[in-house]
């Protein structure tokens, strides 16, 4: 069967960003965040990709880190997100699945877990420096940090925070740092010698090498992506990994004024050919782009007219020569000279390239280009 509208995943490009993520870093120890099926790419094969040049890898839940365990990943996983309840802490604990210890309840639940079961519960306490999300306040932080101490149950392996800003606003950033070196790392380092102590997402990286401590996380960058539109020129060495293709469907010519899609909002003001594309917003392909985007056929811009329906698009091909069903048209990617990039996509939709990749749904098959293989690989591994 042809494939209808899929995303090609350069795991190579994914390596290559590594690498060079790693060289910023100092090389020092590297958590990659695979969570949310790494960022729309397919957890389990972008994490196989990666294992041997990531010392972490970050779910945002227990159930995405069981899910690269069953799949044969032995690399250490870290759950960002903080366990719903005793059944996922002692899954994470039996696992060795390390979680965030982000508040006191989140200690006293897994100190019961881990004596429960006789194994010790590894953890990273969060400390909140200013996002205003999960992990401790500072204050509350240094009493914690000596409860923990004398908790024979809990093994802090590491201590951590993350940055509200490190794209768009570094004084704040400098702020949350500050808080971080001041009132924590002095006395982790002098109580917990050996926990390891990480702050850095993938601006930060960029932004604040006084923030890279003992180990990095990025995200977002790993997929070739800049964590701002700004951020861009600096990032120049990235390679966006995931490129978005449909097909072409049907194609008809129609006469001047005739409406396009639900609720008509495109007329024609001239002939115009219209191709009918396999994608839409049950793909992930955003209905905000109705009328604004366009895709790349044969190399050319086909802009959006009319609405995106839930499982076709309509652009105009009038300018575009000999487009026959069956044509690819690429949502997300390069096509010849020409490309679009996720970035693009998300400044016309007024969102971000992580929702833009994240939301890629799963009736877009995933393929895999393998590092060392050239060719496309369709495999069934991950979702979608
Ligand atoms: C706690 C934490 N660390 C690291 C990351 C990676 O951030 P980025 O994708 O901006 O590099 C995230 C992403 O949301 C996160 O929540």
């Amino acid at each position: 069967m042809g494939l209808r509208t899929w995303a090609e995943i350069d795991l190579e490009a994914i390596r290559h960003n590594l690498a060079e993520l790693k060289r910023l870093a100092g090389g020092r120890m590297v958590a990659a965040a695979v969570k949310a099926d790494a960022y729309g790419h397919g957890a389990v094969p972008v994490s196989k990709a990666i294992e041997d040049m990531v010392d972490f890898l970050l779910t945002a839940t227990v159930d995405e880190a069981v899910e690269l365990q069953d799949a044969g990943i032995k690399k250490p996983i870290l759950v960002l997100g903080i366990p719903l309840d005793q059944d996922e802490l002692e899954e994470a604990i039996r696992r060795d699945i390390r979680f965030n210890l982000a508040h006191k309840e989140i200690l006293k639940m897994a100190a019961e877990a881990a004596s429960k079961l006789g194994k010790k519960a590894l953890v990273h306490m969060e400390i909140d420096t200013g996002m205003t999300r999960t992990g401790f306040d500072l204050d509350e932080a240094v009493d914690v940090l000596q409860q923990i101490g004398e908790n024979s149950w809990i093994e802090l392996e590491g201590v951590f925070t993350h940055f509200a800003t490190a794209d768009v606003d570094l004084d704040f950033a400098r702020t949350q740092l500050e808080r971080f070196k001041n009132n924590i790392v002095p006395i982790v380092r002098q109580n917990f010698p050996n926990a390891i102590i990480h702050a850095a997402n993938s601006a930060a990286i960029v932004h604040l090498p006084e923030a890279v401590f003992d180990m990095v996380r990025p995200g977002i960058s790993i997929y070739g992506l800049p964590p701002d539109p700004k951020m861009e020129g600096e990032m120049g060495f990235l390679k966006p990994a995931m490129s978005l293709k449909t097909r072409v469907l049907q194609v008809r010519e129609i006469p001047k004024g005739v409406g396009i899609s639900y609720g008509l909002t495109f007329k024609s003001d001239r002939p115009m050919k219209i191709a009918t594309l396999a994608i839409g917003y049950g793909d992930g392909y955003p209905r905000i782009l109705s009328n604004k985007a366009h895709f790349l056929i044969h190399g050319k811009a086909a802009p959006i007219r009319g609405v995106v329906c839930m499982d076709l698009t309509m652009v105009d091909v009038t300018e575009v020569p000999n487009v026959r069903v069956g044509d690819v048209a690429v949502a997300i990617g390069r096509d010849g000279k020409a490309e679009i990039t996720a970035t693009q996509l998300a400044v016309q939709a007024k969102t971000i390239n992580y929702e833009i990749v994240t939301r890629v749904g799963i009736r877009a098959k995933r393929i895999y280009k393998f590092p060392k293989e050239s060719d496309w690989t369709q495999r069934s591994e991950g979702k979608g």
